[in-house]
């Protein structure tokens, strides 16, 4: 299993063969679009924005798409109309030592031009503070906002995102002991068979509330939707964090939120 099959995370094995992503002498030499799509899925809005015809997908509609980078003017259309956030332009000579990247954005509030953001690659680990140097919002884009970056030059095939703020900090002995100890093997949430060095590793990889460790790990998505672990995980993250047990925002329920028979529910008495 590959880490996209495993984590959604592309690495630098499934990169090189993507046939979306141009050459390093393109990058080096203009804007260009790297098209960061690696499942053949039926999918191809990004053909269709183009007005310089510069990927190609053709048929079947599954086929990875190709860019001819020679076309390219990286006008960004198709960064806003690929619906798997999988495009970005990629400038690398913005100045002598930064380059910029425009990149697909869907949460508000929207950043404004000027503002520092801190860069984070693929994987959201942060890399470097920055300036947006444009946001970009039009009907046609529907409601993706581009965002453009300056960046460190080395960096533009690294940054892939963005928070608004620093990722809140985190106890770092308490996460050097937790990492370090042997009994971290024990199972949290029984229903997933998440073990708390899973949730330690989420928690050092940047996430930072329960929802967040839930979605990394599947930590509270089982049977009993985390009425057994939910306040296991809280109580760690607010150990990591060195915050308080009511600091903890509490992960996101689904109803029910007690179990109930099902009769309650299917009951067929009129007066039911
Ligand atoms: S950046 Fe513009 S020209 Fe380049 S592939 Fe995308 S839509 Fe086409
Ligand atoms: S629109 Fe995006 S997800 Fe769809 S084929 Fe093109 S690059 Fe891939
Ligand atoms: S123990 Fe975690 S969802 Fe049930």
């Amino acid at each position: 299993m590959n880490s996209l099959e495993k984590y959604g995370l592309l690495d630098d094995e499934i990169l090189k063969n993507i046939p979306g992503i141009p050459s390093r002498s393109v990058i080096s030499s203009k804007p260009v679009a790297v098209l960061e799509c690696a499942q053949e899925i039926p999918c191809n809005p990004c053909e269709l924005s183009c007005p310089q015809s510069a990927i190609k997908i053709g048929k079947p509609i599954t086929n990875l798409p190709v860019i001819d980078s020679a076309k390219c003017t990286g006008c960004a259309a198709c960064v806003a109309a690929c619906p798997g956030l999988a495009i970005f332009v990629v400038n690398q000579n913005y100045s002598t030592t930064t380059g910029t990247v425009t990149l697909p954005y869907e949460l508000l509030p929207l950043p404004e031009k000027g503002q520092k953001v801190v860069a984070c690659n693929r994987e959201g680990i942060p890399l470097s503070h920055v300036d947006v140097i444009r946001v970009q919002t039009s009907k046609s884009y529907d409601r993706t906002a581009l965002v453009t970056l300056e960046i460190p030059k080395e960096l533009v095939m690294d940054v892939r995102g963005f928070y608004l703020k620093d990722p809140k900090p985190v106890n770092l002995q308490y996460m050097k002991n937790e990492m370090e100890d042997s009994q971290n093997d024990v199972v949290i949430c029984r229903c997933q068979e998440v073990t708390k060095r899973d949730i330690i590793t989420a928690i050092e990889e940047g996430c930072r509330t329960v929802n967040e460790i839930k979605r990394a790990t599947r930590v509270g998505m089982g049977l009993c939707q985390g009425r057994t672990c939910g306040r296991m995980v809280s109580r760690i993250l607010a150990e990591a964090m060195g915050i308080g047990l009511a600091e903890v925002k509490p992960a996101t329920f689904r109803v029910p939120v007690r179990i109930i028979p099902l009769a309650t529910l299917g009951s067929s008495k009129k007066d039911d």
